[in-house]
């Protein structure tokens, strides 16, 4: 009787995941000793993820525009616009050549507080529809560029941060909608794209978290319906957020690329 050759697929030296090479004896939910960019860390929930995976060993860089509100110790900062190739640039330069690469960006920086306030589309200028695209959308995507020359070299993982909006579309903020949801197309472009390059690229979707930004923009008692929208009815917290951001950013999730994971306590389901 004869045998079924099978024929494997060839396995490159940078595939991601518990199997690369150098990481085959440690905890693939590890991310100590990682190099993570977070853009928009020195606030908010950007700041709380910093934070979370400084508390893992991870070195955390945290890229923004203004300087740390809440001092996260031992986080690297450089002042960045995620609009602008040169300030990318140098942030790449500088985190190589200081830890010698970068394993995972999460794309954190948005226009979020600095909407304001909510505003109807027939409200809306052309000029504030643009800033908020521009930031949310075009910036998440030079950033993914600005890493990417150097993460292709061993793989890594790149976290966007979406909204649940983006399904919702709550009344008041259309453009800061539409942009998360171009985001959330853009994690699936970019997840075909560099996947063959070991990189994964997922987003996570939050509900309203209670935060500065939150509280800023919305009244208690939308906060309060929100809650009570939810299977599971608590405040969500910025660690609820950092704890999938870092899991995302670990090689356990190796095989998870292009989706988009909520984080609302079950208010909307998919
Ligand atoms: N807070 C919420 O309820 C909520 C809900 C869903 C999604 N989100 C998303 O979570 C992320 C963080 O939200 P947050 O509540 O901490 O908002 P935030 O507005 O407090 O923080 C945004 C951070 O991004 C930085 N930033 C803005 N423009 C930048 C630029 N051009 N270059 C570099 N940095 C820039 C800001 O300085 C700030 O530190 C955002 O992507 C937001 O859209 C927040």
């Amino acid at each position: 009787m004869g045998y079924i050759k099978i024929d494997h697929a060839p396995v490159k030296t940078t595939d991601i995941g518990p199997s690369r090479d150098e990481d085959s004896h440690t905890d693939p939910h590890s991310v100590a000793g990682r190099t993570i960019v977070i853009t928009g860390g020195s606030s908010g929930i950007g700041a709380e993820i910093a934070a979370d995976l400084v508390s893992a060993g991870a070195n955390a860089v945290i890229a923004d525009l203004a300087e740390p509100q809440h001092a996260v110790p031992d986080a690297a900062y450089h002042r960045v616009d995620i609009t602008k190739d040169t300030d990318l640039l140098t942030l790449v330069e500088d985190t190589v050549k200081r830890f010698g690469a970068i394993d995972a960006l999460v794309n954190c920086a948005a226009s979020y507080k600095a909407l304001g306030s909510k505003k109807s589309l027939d409200e809306l200028t052309t000029t504030e529809w643009d800033d908020v695209l521009r930031v949310n959308v075009r910036g998440t995507w030079q950033a993914i560029k600005a890493v990417f020359p150097v993460m292709k070299e061993r793989g890594g993982h790149i976290v966007n941060i979406s909204s649940t909006t983006a399904r919702s579309g709550n009344p008041g903020f259309p453009h800061y909608i539409a942009s998360k949801a171009a985001v959330e197309g853009l994690t699936r472009a970019a997840a075909r794209e560099l996947g063959t390059h070991g990189i994964t690229v997922n987003a996570v979707a939050l509900g309203l978290v209670d935060d500065e930004a939150t509280n800023a923009l919305n009244d208690r008692a939308y906060v309060e319906q929100a809650i009570g929208r939810r299977a599971i009815k608590r405040t969500l917290y910025p660690r609820d957020v950092a704890a999938v951001v870092r899991f995302l950013c670990s090689d356990a999730s190796g095989f998870i690329s292009g989706q988009v994971v909520i984080v609302d306590g079950g208010g909307i389901f998919t």
